[in-house]
């Protein structure tokens, strides 16, 4: 049987905790892994093997998930703990004698993935640190890598680091990763799109008004505030996981499943983003907002204008895609987690129903909600029943929470890591051409030292979003309406 060796920097953080634990965990239980796993947890806390495990064991039970006591007790088993300082190279030699330690009592530490999930401006040194050791040379198995996004901090720095990690790996070994793109609601986008004959041919300017996307989140930075002042949203989020929702959404319809040339595509269409060509296009464009309690959590008395809340305009220059405006949104602490893609139709070009309650009806929207309360909606105008003919918005839903459980997406990363599957992460060039879209916006807010406009915790971010989108005659679609709430 194959045997893998799965090494997580950063063990003890917040990704760790709140995402990794349970994928290997639904891993597992689902029996898809190609072997047996051996996970090496690497972080600075105090642990040994068995209070690490315990840890791990604590995390996992926060979880909405059912566990097996049973298979829990075989897992943990398979966990080692190693500590230590990982900007010390003296740490990658212990590693190495750690993992020849661990063979010498009979486990295989063969096929190694080693995943950052640590600070982003560590990668450089672990990177090297990991190059210039054994640990990566061995070779009759393999070695990759998987690095968490934001990939750089804008595309200067991500060429560096590109530059850093060609030095040791060659492109096939490197798994820039976005968790968005491997969720079970975004993969069912292509599935959506191109599986039915009915939305292709409607997918165009001629039909659709305009898109937006949100992702918004019910808490703030939680203890990531080291992370989160060098970051802000627009980092965070708008770069990676906001601009690969927009292409999966938009992009041309593939000619083959084949995952290279579909991710070509949505690279093409990352590419074809209108860049904002002058400051006043950025102002007209772009709002910034941070979350009234922002600074007190930071505990710093300085002048931060990290962004924890961003709204966007943009066009794509395509074809298909002319003069149809994308609004995106995305904040922190705002009244509920919610992250949605609504399109929304243009009004029937005739008037055929009386016209104040023709006017008055919500045009149709599709709503794909990627989370929580994953589901696909179609609101659309049906009469009223009665003697007069007179309409009302109503919906058609479909649900998966009557479905089989979801796969979580560091499941499936994961998983496609240990098969050499590269499909769902992003190549060098998938990476710049989001920074290409993103530099501007960063340096001008940098440059200009411009202030995000304070929001209340639990709304929906600053007024000035709203104006954003309502200026061009538009509003944000609701994002309190509850659907797919029956688990
Ligand atoms: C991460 C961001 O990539 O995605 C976090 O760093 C954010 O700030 C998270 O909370 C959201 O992911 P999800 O899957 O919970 O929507």
């Amino acid at each position: 049987m194959n045997s893998f060796t799965y090494i997580l920097f950063g063990a003890t953080g917040d990704l760790a905790r709140t995402q990794i634990f349970s994928a290997i965990y639904q891993l597992i239980k689902k029996n898809l892994l190609p072997g047996k796993i051996n996970i090496i947890a690497i972080g600075r806390t105090n642990y040994d093997n068995d209070s690490f495990r315990e840890y791990f064991l604590e995390s996992l039970s926060r979880q909405k998930q059912k566990l097996s006591k049973k298979l829990l007790s075989q897992i943990v088993k398979n966990i080692f703990y190693f500590k230590g300082n990982i900007n010390n190279p003296s740490f990658y030699h212990n590693l190495e004698d750690f993992l020849k330690q661990l063979e010498t009592q009979g486990i295989n530490c063969s096929n190694r993935i080693f995943h950052l999930a640590i600070l982003p401006n560590l990668y450089k040194k672990i990177i090297e640190n990991l190059g210039q050791s054994n640990l990566c040379k061995a070779k009759d198995t393999f070695t990759r890598i998987m690095i968490e996004k934001p990939f750089g901090k804008d595309k200067k720095s991500a060429k560096e680091l590109d530059k850093v990690l060609y030095q040791y790996f060659n492109e096939n070994q490197i798994y820039r990763l976005d968790h968005y793109l491997a969720k079970e609601t975004v993969l069912n986008i292509l599935a959506f799109r191109f599986g039915n004959g009915l939305f292709e041919p409607i997918w165009n300017h001629h039909f659709i008004d305009h898109i937006q996307i949100q992702i918004m989140e019910d808490f703030g930075i939680k203890n990531r505030g080291i992370f989160y002042t060098e970051t802000g949203a627009i980092r965070d989020i708008v770069q990676n996981h906001i601009l690969q929702l927009l292409s999966v959404i938009t992009m041309d319809r593939p000619q083959k499943l084949d995952q290279a040339h579909i991710r070509s595509l949505r690279q093409k269409l990352i590419y074809s983003i209108k860049p904002y060509l002058s400051e006043n296009k950025i102002k007209d464009s772009v709002v910034v907002g941070q979350y009234q309690d922002f600074k007190s959590e930071i505990s710093e008395t300085s002048d931060h204008n990290t962004e924890t809340f961003a709204a966007l305009k943009l066009e794509i220059d395509d074809p298909r895609w002319k003069k149809v405006p994308i609004y995106i949104r995305t904040g922190k602490k705002t009244k509920r987690k919610i992250s949605e893609i609504n399109i929304i139709f243009k009004k029937p070009p005739f008037k055929l129903f009386p016209e104040h309650n023709q006017e008055s009806l919500p045009p149709s929207v599709l709503s794909i909600r990627i989370a929580p309360n994953e589901g696909i909606v179609l609101s659309f105008a049906a009469k009223i029943p009665g003697p007069e003919m007179k309409l009302q918005s109503q919906k058609m839903q479909f649900c998966y929470s009557t479905e089989n459980s979801l796969l979580e997406p560091y499941a499936k990363l994961i998983f496609d890591a240990l098969a050499g599957d590269q499909t769902l992460f992003n190549l060098s060039q998938d990476v710049r051409a989001a920074w290409r879209f993103i530099d501007p916006i960063t340096e001008y807010l940098e440059k200009n030292r411009i202030k995000p406009i304070l929001y209340l915790n639990n709304s929906w971010g600053p007024e000035q979003a709203n104006k954003l989108i309502e200026k061009d005659g538009r509003h944000w679609i609701d994002p309190e309406y509850a659907f797919c709430t029956q688990k």
